[in-house]
């Protein structure tokens, strides 16, 4: 029955959870997870490894691996010069589709100059979190569109002035969409919580979440540019 008449998404209505911040439970079939986690396992392979980035001299408990341009605390380079030095994969044309949909999904409209032009790819294990922070080392203002695949978590959804309330916590499943744009570019946000073995057979991992944000960094050509 549930299969049938898709109980669980009845259950997790699509909502906007602030002006521009859009979740859209269940957009990713289960042959889409699948299909995205095995290129997830080609991304590990290299030339550069997943890592946890440092802030201020800490390691990040989710590890992360970049498509188009690396990212570092707190900027954006083609050479991943804090991990190895190697060139970043690059950005596959499939994605920019990808993020044209999630885009035109999530607001209604057709979005066809959305181009992003990097990802990051966030592997979380059960004990891993993201602290509340600001998507803010892009250039360009275009919305981040969020993918998950796996365990589920709590996301942590704020506001632009600061880590504190107001903010919504919403549970983020394997396949679901989040887009944050317009008013809500710059809005706080975190993983509090990782809910272990609740990743759906066929979704392509055991255990763990994968996490894609799709992002326009705004930097355009080939030279390394921060924000700094
Ligand atoms: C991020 O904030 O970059 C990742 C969010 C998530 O893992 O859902
Ligand atoms: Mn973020």
């Amino acid at each position: 029955m549930s299969a049938l008449f898709g109980d669980d998404l009845m259950a997790r209505p699509r909502r906007e959870i602030a002006p521009g911040a859009v979740h859209v439970p269940g957009w990713l079939s289960l042959e889409q997870q699948g299909w995205i986690s095995a290129r997830y396992r080609e991304w590990v392979r290299g030339p550069v490894p997943l890592r946890g980035a440092k802030i201020r001299g800490h390691e990040m408990s989710v590890k992360t691996v970049c498509l188009g341009w690396h990212w570092q605390p707190y900027k954006y380079t083609r050479e991943a010069t804090d991990v190895n030095g190697q060139q970043v994969l690059p950005f596959p044309e499939w994605m920019v589709r990808l993020g044209r949909l999630a885009v035109s999904e999530a607001y209604g409209l057709d979005q066809a100059t959305y181009t992003p032009d990097t990802a990051l790819v966030n592997y979380y294990d059960a004990g891993a979190r993201m602290g509340m922070h600001q998507d803010k080392d892009e250039v360009s203002l275009e919305s981040v569109v969020s993918l998950s695949i796996g365990d589920a978590c709590q996301f942590r959804f704020g506001n632009s002035e600061g880590r504190g309330r107001p903010y919504e916590d919403v549970i983020l499943e394997s396949g679901d969409l989040f887009v944050f744009g317009g008013p809500s570019r710059l809005a706080f946000h975190g993983v509090t919580k990782i809910f272990a073995e609740t990743a759906p057979e066929g979704c392509g991992i055991e255990s763990g979440r994968i996490n894609i944000t799709l992002r326009e960094t705004g930097l355009g050509g080939s030279e390394d540019k921060g924000t700094e």
